[in-house]
């Protein structure tokens, strides 16, 4: 695991968009296996500012994104398909063809997992992109679950759904459940490129950067994979000494 130390969110954002941004000119047609939260958005906004610089060209990136909300629309502000177009996929030339999100419509999880990990199974990815959370999720595999699992239907737990009350009314307007990709498919991307900024981070690095592989911390499984990269700024760090 390469660990990455930056100022702040910006010069990550920066960094871990030069990482994708390099990669997507020097192959065209790469895959990518995106994430949503806080944390992407600078790296996106980087992407959006070399594709309009014209350094690169999205017209035939395939992307297969982490996770989507059960029981919100594709419609609702709220969900990750929303965010994806929002943040993303409306501001550059991506054939909407090639996106991929978990379809979460509660008429049809269970279909809608077995048809991503389908899919999943027939894809490499070239580069997933992670964000991590407070309790060590990565997508919204969190604790306990199995390092072998696939694309599944979670219970989120209150901490996730208390981390994203933000981007909500209320608690009670978080959803309770998520299709996310599992960690075995999130493990079998070529590289992972996680990014973790500021002071909510610095529990989350502590435990990561401890070296200890845990269910307890689900993101502790990226120590057995051949190529992460972890970018993350001072105030993550706040609470490792090491580095
Ligand atoms: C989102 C995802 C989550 C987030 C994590 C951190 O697609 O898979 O694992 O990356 O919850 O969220 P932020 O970036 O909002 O702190």
């Amino acid at each position: 695991m390469k660990v990455i130390k930056c100022k702040d969110y910006k010069e990550a954002s920066q960094i871990a968009g030069e990482i994708i941004s390099k990669a997507i000119s020097e192959r065209p047609n790469i895959v990518l296996g995106l994430a949503t939260g806080s944390s992407p958005i600078g790296i996106y906004n980087h992407l959006i500012q070399d594709y309009k610089d014209n350094k690169i060209s999205f017209k035939d990136v395939k992307t297969y994104n982490l996770d989507e909300y059960v029981g919100i629309g594709r419609d609702c502000p709220q969900s990750y398909y929303y965010f994806m177009n929002e943040h993303l996929f409306d501001h550059i030339d991506i054939n909407k063809n090639n996106v991929h999100i978990p379809y979460a419509d509660p008429s049809c999880l269970e279909e809608s997992c077995k048809r991503y990990s389908e899919e999943l199974e027939n894809t490499v990815v070239d580069i997933q992109l992670l964000g991590i959370g407070a309790n060590g999720h990565i997508g919204f595999n969190e604790p306990k679950t199995s390092f072998e699992q696939k694309t599944f239907i979670v219970n989120l737990t209150e901490k996730t759904r208390e981390d994203n009350k933000r981007f909500f009314d209320s608690i009670d307007d978080v959803p309770t459940k998520a299709i996310t990709m599992g960690i075995k498919e999130i493990m079998n991307a070529r590289k992972i490129v996680l990014i973790a900024t500021g002071k909510n981070k610095a529990l989350a690095m502590q435990k990561l950067l401890s070296g200890e592989i845990t269910t307890d911390f689900p993101a502790s499984i990226l120590h057995k994979h051949k190529d992460v990269v972890v970018v993350t700024d001072e105030e993550a760090l706040s609470l490792v000494n090491t580095l």
